[in-house]
């Protein structure tokens, strides 16, 4: 058994006034929006489990193909000694790169999911002597403070996780990466590529409504952290193709007029019927894109794999 810590960077109640800050101003603006990190509770990360199982999301299995065939590249590429993990969750794919990184001394798993790390963490310490696991419960979106170990770092940010993020913000958080990195340090980054829209939708509104059940989670976190009356049988799952900024975006959509109550708010939201609130993005990517997006931040991209069928891209960047 080898050592695990979990630091939590947030008190709780730093977390709770940040899910009151973003459901105010997120409900009360035209069209009504939440941020997608609330959808991570215990549920959530069940639930999100299950659609990396689906036959209709390929994401999942189109990365591990990559990480099976790159692993090794990788570690050697990075000659890293930190693996630092932004929105790890379950820490499933990640075994690959553990295995190829013989010379790893910390892992760090970067997660607001306080079970799944737990989960995560617990189990890769007892499976792997001489690892040290150092989860820290944060939000990857504000400054975090990484804890201090042997260098080279390298950041993996994977499963698309990315694309979750709109332009200025993936602008904004690429560069707090980038300052987290010493010259030599890398970046590892999943994305998504644009593709077939039948293929996109379909992975985000899959036929056992996982997705969907995944979706309306965010409503329960809402009723039971803030005392809301939200009734997630009273909206329905959206997900679209934005052909023009190519993202899907998923959407809540109400399907009777509602008003909602939200005690801890001391508000009450109005939904017309068939109003829709937005709850993610899911951008899909190209290189010259993702290429462009780490110039801006001073990563230099150095390695691009694909899986065998062009849907998934691993990169790997360079700190300057
Ligand atoms: N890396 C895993 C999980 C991806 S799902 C995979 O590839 O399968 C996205 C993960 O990011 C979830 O575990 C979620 O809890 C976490 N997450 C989402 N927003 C976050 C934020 N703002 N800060 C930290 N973690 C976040
Ligand atoms: N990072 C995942 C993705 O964009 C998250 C995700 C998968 C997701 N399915 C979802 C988020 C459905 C919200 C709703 O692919």
């Amino acid at each position: 058994m080898s050592p695990f810590l979990l630091t939590r960077t947030l008190p709780e109640d730093a977390t709770d006034a940040a899910l009151r800050a973003d459901v105010l101003a997120g409900l009360t603006r035209t069209p009504k929006t939440l941020p997608p990190k609330w959808f991570y509770d215990a549920r959530g990360s069940e639930l999100f489990e299950r659609i990396t199982e689906l036959p209709e999301y390929y994401p999942t299995r189109a990365e591990r193909e990559i990480l099976l065939d790159r692993a090794g590249e990788i570690a050697a590429a990075s000659g890293a000694r930190t693996l630092v993990e932004l929105g790890s969750g379950s820490s499933d794919k990640t075994r690959h790169l553990l295995d190829a990184m013989t010379d790893l001394h910390t892992y760090v798993p970067v997660d607001v999911s306080e079970s799944a790390l737990r989960l995560a963490g617990e189990a890769l310490a007892g499976e792997r002597p001489g690892l040290n696991v150092h989860a820290l419960i944060a939000d990857f979106t504000a400054a975090i403070e990484l804890p201090q170990t042997p260098g080279p770092r390298l950041v993996a940010f994977l499963g698309g996780t990315i694309g979750n993020l709109v332009p200025v913000e993936r602008a904004a958080f690429l560069s707090a990466v980038r300052a987290l990195l010493a010259p030599g340090d890398a970046l590892l980054l999943g994305t998504d590529l644009v593709k077939d829209e039948g293929v996109l939708v379909a992975a985000y509104d899959d036929s056992a409504g996982v997705t969907a059940e995944f979706n309306k989670n965010v409503l329960n976190v809402v009723d039971r952290e803030l005392g809301a009356d939200f009734d997630p049988g009273a909206f329905d799952h959206v997900a679209l193709w934005d052909a023009e900024r190519e993202w899907i975006e998923m959407r809540l959509r109400s399907r009777v007029a509602q008003s909602v109550k939200i005690p801890a708010l001391g508000l009450v939201v109005d939904f017309g019927e068939g109003e829709e609130l937005r709850t993610e993005v899911s951008a899909k990517f190209r290189r010259d894109g993702v290429r462009g997006e780490l110039a801006a931040a001073g990563l230099s991209l150095t390695h691009w794999w694909t899986d065998r069928e062009g849907r998934f891209a691993l990169s790997l960047s360079l700190a300057g």
